[in-house]
């Protein structure tokens, strides 16, 4: 299968890529289109057979559920039967954004979608393409992020493409998305709601609307089908440097200084001067740094280094989601 880029430069070109995809989408096709966390890879919702596609394309397991992207409240209701006032208040608070709720799924809504579960993540997102897809299309889309099963989910189209090239018909290239991390998944099945996926929506937003809200226990039962599956992970082993940055840069340089014989990739924001070819400065700032974290690993990545090294973040605000990602792409962690 040929696939086809479509780049957004202006409304003309808006409009015609998401034209192109609409009609895919309604010939029960899958299309890559950016939303404002990271690329993803959309279905119509409510097409089984379509939805299939989804998982044959990025390799995934079909255990592991999607998330239902929807572009109106109307839509909401198209695909869950109950909005507790839990839920009803994140919405208020963060929809359109980076938040998707898991709640009690409709019935008509193929099992395929939800991995037969009687639950359905769902999200709103902000990204004007992703809206006017959905809207244009005029049923939700289910949609994961755009990259093979296992790997780094795409912040830009090249990725997309780098994954899924000859196995889906479209992408559409809105350029490269704002936040960079998957979105936060908080369950609003149970009282009090339950954050399953750290993400750019941080624990202290979201106690600032519901005040018991709860993260989810890190070895605690598992309460999202996607968490026992290995994530994040460049090709290159990852090995993660975990203390405050004055320490993690100590010892990112001696690492440096005793492995001479490898091709190392850095990826660092704090007190480095690498000697390494292959590296990328990130921001200090959680916050700032987020955007670029997933094109760092994957940049670095393309180069095919031995291993490559990143400096740990504080586990402060979006910090808690940045490591969240770094700890499952990690083969090594050192602690200093
Ligand atoms: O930002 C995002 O959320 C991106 C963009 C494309 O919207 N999507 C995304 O999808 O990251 P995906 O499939 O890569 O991650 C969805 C996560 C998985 O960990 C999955 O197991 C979990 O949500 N999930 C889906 N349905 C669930 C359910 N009913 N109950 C609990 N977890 C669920
Ligand atoms: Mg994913």
């Amino acid at each position: 299968m040929e696939t086809k880029l479509m780049v957004i430069l202006n409304s003309e070109t808006q409009t015609a890529a998401i034209a192109s995809a609409v009609s895919l989408l309604r010939n029960g096709e899958i299309v890559a289109f950016p939303t404002e966390t990271v690329y993803g890879l959309g279905a119509d919702a409510f097409n089984a057979a379509a939805v299939e596609k989804i998982f044959a394309a990025k390799n995934r397991p079909t255990d592991n559920p999607l998330i239902v992207h929807i572009a109106s409240y109307d839509q909401l209701e198209s695909v869950v039967t109950r909005v507790p006032d839990t839920a009803q208040k994140l919405m208020q608070a963060f929809w359109p954004g980076p938040l998707s709720l898991v709640l009690s799924k409709q019935e008509k809504l193929p099992a395929i979608t939800t991995g037969g579960l009687s639950t359905v993540v769902v999200r709103f997102p902000k990204h004007p393409v992703a809206q006017k897809l959905i809207a244009m299309l005029g049923t939700p889309i289910a949609a994961p992020s755009a990259n093979l099963s296992g790997k780094v989910s795409p912040t830009v189209a090249s990725h997309v493409y780098e994954d899924l090239s000859g196995r889906i018909p479209l992408i559409i290239d809105g350029g490269p998305v704002e936040y960079g991390l998957e979105s936060t998944v908080v369950d609003c099945t149970t009282e009090p709601p339950v954050i399953l996926r750290p993400g750019s929506i941080t624990l202290e937003q979201l106690r600032s609307v519901i005040p018991e809200i709860e993260a989810a226990e890190s070895d605690g039962p598992l309460r999202s089908p996607g968490m026992k599956y290995r994530h994040y992970s460049p090709t290159a082993p990852v090995v993660l440097f975990i203390g405050n940055p004055r320490k993690t840069a100590a010892a990112m340089e001696r690492y440096q200084l005793e492995h001479k014989e490898r091709t190392l990739g850095i990826i660092w924001h704090t007190g480095i001067s690498p000697t390494a070819r292959l590296q990328y400065r990130l921001s200090f700032e959680p916050d700032l740094a987020s955007p670029k974290l997933f094109f760092a690993l994957r940049s670095i990545d393309e180069n095919h280094p031995d291993e490559i090294l990143v400096q740990g973040f504080d586990q402060k605000q979006t910090g808690v989601a940045i490591m969240n990602r770094l700890r499952k792409a990690a083969s090594t962690i050192i602690a200093v």
